[in-house]
């Protein structure tokens, strides 16, 4: 490696940055060639410590981004066609252009048929790059531009190269560093981490939680390890997110295993909110509706002024029954969330053209788990509740009457809570459970016994109809 530090050429321009790169990269691929001396080969940049040519960390850190995903990272056009490599069954069969992804076939453990992918969804068949780790450049590269792979004529020299010197030189030995039974980081976590807590924080929040389009990274960090490290170590694709392998394996091992710590998806809210964007949706997000009326809407119906054909509760019921001759939503209570995503998705509702991940899943754990069969609390037949509104009286005055007031009159933006308890049951049932879409009135499912909430809604049935 000595070779290369006598080129470092220091610059402070993009592009003479991109040279040094360039030549670097280049250099290295010389010093293979030259050397033939894996041990030479194997830096990597990644044992702590040690201290290494940045350049060929930088592009062993792109080539980890293209690996995991090139089309994002170079913002390429995606190919309409599955790659002709990839099995019809597979898991990116409905998105084509996902199956030209080169962890798509390889695994974020390099090990194609031979690792994680060995069977499931993600079954292909490739077997791994793993055999062509400390390999010389150019060999690696004829394997990748070899015809039947797929990509001819796709990739300038640079990302070959980058390419290139991740297989050969950015691969880690996975079982040596993550637990394949238990997932876990073969490092400690400690109970902070000055890694997560100062770069991983500002996009991900100090949980791992805050960023809408993804899960929690603390459960994508147990669930899949190999995916957590290999993106720690070379950054997000097409995203700023900040490669970490200069810092060291052993760094990135420990800031994994507290990350592996953090907490998951917290299923109570999530069944909250999704009962927020069942009412009101757009609301919730905070944006518009279409203001097409929703294809699927029967023209012979009208929605009240204010409300929208897209929301959910117009074509599925207050009390999740359906409405407008359209079948309600009950049979899906108990249903995988994956399949009511597939619902949310399909040719009829588009959701994924308006929500990110975490509306979705919040509305898919709202179907499965926060429905209750509302004939329980209410007489459909006489609409009144099925409790006694003198039994608790305390329930009413210290969780509602506070901004509500006594009377249920104390709101001046809504009608009386009376009225609006006498005339549609149903859709105060379903807000004193799930709380008002875009308002902090809160959430009662998980907290009030049912017996609690059928006498809360009797009593609001006996409150004042008029101010
Ligand atoms: C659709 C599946 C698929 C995708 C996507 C894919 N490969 Fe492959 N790759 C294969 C298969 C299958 C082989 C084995 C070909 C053979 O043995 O002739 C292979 C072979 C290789 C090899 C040689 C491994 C060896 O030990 O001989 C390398 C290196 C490689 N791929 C890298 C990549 C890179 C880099 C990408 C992304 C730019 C990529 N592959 C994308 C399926 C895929
Ligand atoms: C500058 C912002 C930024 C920083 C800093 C950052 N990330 Fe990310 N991270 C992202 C983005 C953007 C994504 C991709 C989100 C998407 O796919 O919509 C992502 C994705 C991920 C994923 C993959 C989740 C998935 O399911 O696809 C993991 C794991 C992750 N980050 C962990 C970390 C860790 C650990 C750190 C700290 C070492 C970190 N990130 C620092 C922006 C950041
Ligand atoms: C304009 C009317 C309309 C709107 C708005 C609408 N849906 Fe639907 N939904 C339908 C129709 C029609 C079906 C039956 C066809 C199908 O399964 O796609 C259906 C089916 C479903 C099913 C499957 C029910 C079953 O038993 O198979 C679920 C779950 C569902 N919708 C949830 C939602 C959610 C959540 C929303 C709000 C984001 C929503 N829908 C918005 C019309 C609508
Ligand atoms: C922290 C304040 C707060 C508390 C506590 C609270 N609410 Fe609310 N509630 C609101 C707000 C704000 C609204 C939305 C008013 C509007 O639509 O302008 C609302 C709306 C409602 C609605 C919807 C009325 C409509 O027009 O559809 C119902 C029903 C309701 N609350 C019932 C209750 C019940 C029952 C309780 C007690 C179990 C309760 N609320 C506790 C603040 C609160």
């Amino acid at each position: 490696m000595s070779r290369l530090r006598t080129i470092k050429i220091r610059s402070a321009g993009r592009r003479a940055r991109a040279w040094t790169r360039l030549l670097s990269s280049m250099a290295a691929l010389a010093a293979m060639a030259l050397a033939g001396d894996p041990a030479a080969a194997r830096s990597g940049g990644i044992t702590a410590g040690e201290t290494h040519d940045d350049n060929i960390i930088a592009s062993v850190a792109a080539g980890g981004r293209l690996y995991d995903n090139w089309l994002r990272e170079l913002a390429a056009r995606r190919p309409k066609d599955l790659h002709p490599l990839y099995p019809e069954t597979g898991r990116h069969a409905d998105e084509p252009w996902q199956s030209w992804r080169c962890v798509s076939c390889h695994g974020w453990d390099y090990r194609g048929v031979d690792g994680v992918f060995h069977t499931g969804p993600d079954f292909t068949g490739a077997k791994g790059i793993d055999a062509m780790r400390d390999q010389p450049v150019g060999a690696i590269i004829e394997a990748i531009t070899a015809p039947g792979h797929g990509f001819v004529e796709v990739f300038d020299h640079q990302t070959l190269l980058d390419l290139a010197m991740f297989v050969s030189n950015g691969q880690i030995t996975v079982d040596e560093v993550i637990d394949p039974l238990s997932r876990r980081a073969r490092a400690s976590p400690g109970r902070t981490s000055a890694y997560f807590s100062t770069i991983c924080v500002n996009c991900h929040g100090p949980d791992g939680r805050m960023m809408p389009t993804i899960p929690p990274v603390g459960d994508v960090a147990r669930s899949d390890p190999w995916m957590a490290l290999h993106k720690m170590l070379n950054g997000h694709p097409g995203d700023d997110m900040p490669a970490l392998r200069a810092f060291g394996l052993s760094t990135v091992l420990s800031t994994l295993a507290y990350t592996q710590t953090l907490p998951g998806h917290d299923q109570l809210a999530s069944i909250a909110r999704g009962g927020k964007l069942y009412d009101d949706w757009a609301l919730e997000i905070d944006r518009h509706y279409p203001s097409d009326p929703h294809p699927v809407y029967p023209s012979d119906h009208k929605v009240l002024l204010g409300s929208s054909t897209w929301r959910c509760v117009e074509c599925h019921g207050w009390d999740y029954k359906g409405a407008v001759g359209i079948r309600g939503i009950r049979n899906m209570a108990g249903a995988h969330p994956a399949a009511i995503v597939n619902v949310l998705t399909d040719d009829v509702h588009h959701m994924d053209n308006f929500m990110r991940f975490k509306d979705l899943t919040d509305l898919a754990a709202f179907v499965s788990q926060g429905q209750v069969e509302m004939n329980e609390y209410i007489d459909p037949v006489t609409k009144k509740g099925r409790g006694d509104p003198d039994e608790g009286p305390e329930y009413f005055l210290t969780l509602c009457a506070t901004c509500h007031g006594e009377d249920g009159v104390a709101i001046r933006t809504m009608p009386p809570l009376g009225r609006v308890a006498d005339e549609n049951p149903w859709k105060v049932l379903h807000r004193m459970l799930h709380g008002h879409p875009g308002e902090y009135m809160p959430a009662w499912q998980s907290t009030m016994p049912p017996a609690t909430a059928r006498n809360v809604l009797s009593r609001a049935q006996t409150l004042r109809n008029k101010r």
